[in-house]
């Protein structure tokens, strides 16, 4: 099969599409033939092998974090799938392998696809979905009536969390440049601060709960706006003890690794009397589905900003690298044509 495979570490020239074995099928595993992928700044850090400490990959290594299209199979122990069934997911993180004609993925990571979406769409929803919900409903708990903080609002994520906090039934407040200002009020956005002349100062120490997508001093503004008490989950910034006992599986050298690179934000954060989580995200075929249903209820729409054939993923990782996505970048399989 066609797939974009990283064969060295660093900048675009280590990774290439090329003919690349199919992917081997365990009892719990559904494989997929890949309609489209979505495409998201981590796949940069994979690329870059910025995510070598956590995840050891063996390369070379089909990139791609998720996708959206037919199944073709399923192994022993599926029990939700079957084959001609219509799903997205979110891979395992040690896994990967959207970037490619066909990906096989644990059952657990996968949902049926929301009807209301074509398979465009669908690849766009999983990760950056995925990671506003569990830091809105899950890690902040946001309730309705509260006044939320979203850093960030434009972007992949962003737009998933403005859609989100507000059906929890939250005040939203945003920030984005004039580029994406239309846009975030577009998805319910009660206010939006133009990140580009305005530094927060005008703001008390007004919000319930702020969600991080930018990190840097983009965070510290916001440790001084939060009420006493109330934390802030930022998935941009430094990795804290909690992301590797919550998000890593516990492992001990990593807790030390992230404690050690925390402490000035966390210091920071106890200085404002605010709570500071570093959130990495996780598959959940679970919380894929409830967002299926929010999508068909329409309560939360994609927002695609660019499409490119799957034949030029390179360029669109690169539109990805530039960082000024609005909403989120796809690649679509166009078989016959995407054989160079
Ligand atoms: N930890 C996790 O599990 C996890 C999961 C998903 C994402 N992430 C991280 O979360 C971050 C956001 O991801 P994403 O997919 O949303 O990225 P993205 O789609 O690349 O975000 C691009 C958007 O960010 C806006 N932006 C850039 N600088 C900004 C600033 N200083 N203030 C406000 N907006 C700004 C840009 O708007 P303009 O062009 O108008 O400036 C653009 O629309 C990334 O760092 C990503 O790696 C982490």
């Amino acid at each position: 099969m066609l797939a974009y495979v990283l064969t060295r570490y660093g900048g675009p020239e280590g990774s290439a599409l090329m003919e690349f074995p199919e992917p081997k099928l365990r009892p719990r595993d559904i494989l997929v033939n890949v309609r489209a992928a979505g495409l998201n700044p981590v796949d940069i850090g994979f690329r870059q092998g910025k995510l070598r400490p956590i995840y050891r990959l063996k390369l070379p290594q089909v990139l791609g974090n998720e996708f959206a299209g037919e199944v073709l199979a399923v192994g022993d122990e599926v029990t939700r799938f079957s084959a001609g069934d219509r799903v997205f997911a979110r891979t395992e993180k040690d896994r990967l392998g959207a970037f490619a004609e066909q990906a096989a993925v644990g059952e657990d990571c996968a949902a049926h696809m929301p009807s209301n979406m074509d398979f465009e769409e669908a690849a766009g929803v999983p990760l950056a979905a995925l990671t506003a919900l569990q830091a809105l409903r899950g890690e902040l708990g946001v309730k309705s009536g509260q006044r939320v903080f979203i850093s960030g609002g434009a972007g992949g994520v962003g737009t998933f969390a403005i859609q989100i906090a507000k059906w929890l039934g939250a005040h939203v407040t945003t920030t984005a440049s004039k580029r994406g200002e239309a846009l975030v009020r577009s998805l319910g956005a009660d206010e939006v601060i133009d990140y580009t002349s305005d530094d927060l100062s005008r703001f008390g120490k007004d919000f319930d709960a702020g969600f991080d997508l930018i990190g840097g001093e983009t965070l510290d503004r916001m440790f001084k706006i939060m009420k006493p008490g109330t934390r802030i989950v930022s998935v941009a910034a430094v990795p804290e003890p909690q992301t590797a006992r919550k998000d890593l599986g516990g492992r001990r050298i990593l807790a030390v690794a992230f404690w050690a690179i925390s402490y000035g934000v966390r210091q920071r954060a106890r200085r404002a009397g605010v709570g500071y989580r570093f959130l990495f995200m996780h598959p959940s075929g679970s919380d894929l589905a409830l967002l299926a249903d929010l999508i068909e209820q329409g309560h939360l729409r994609v927002i695609i900003d660019k499409t490119y054939p799957f034949a030029k993923v390179a360029e669109a990782l690169a539109y990805v690298e530039t960082g000024r996505a609005k909403g989120k970048v796809v690649v679509i399989q166009q078989i016959s044509s995407s054989r160079p």
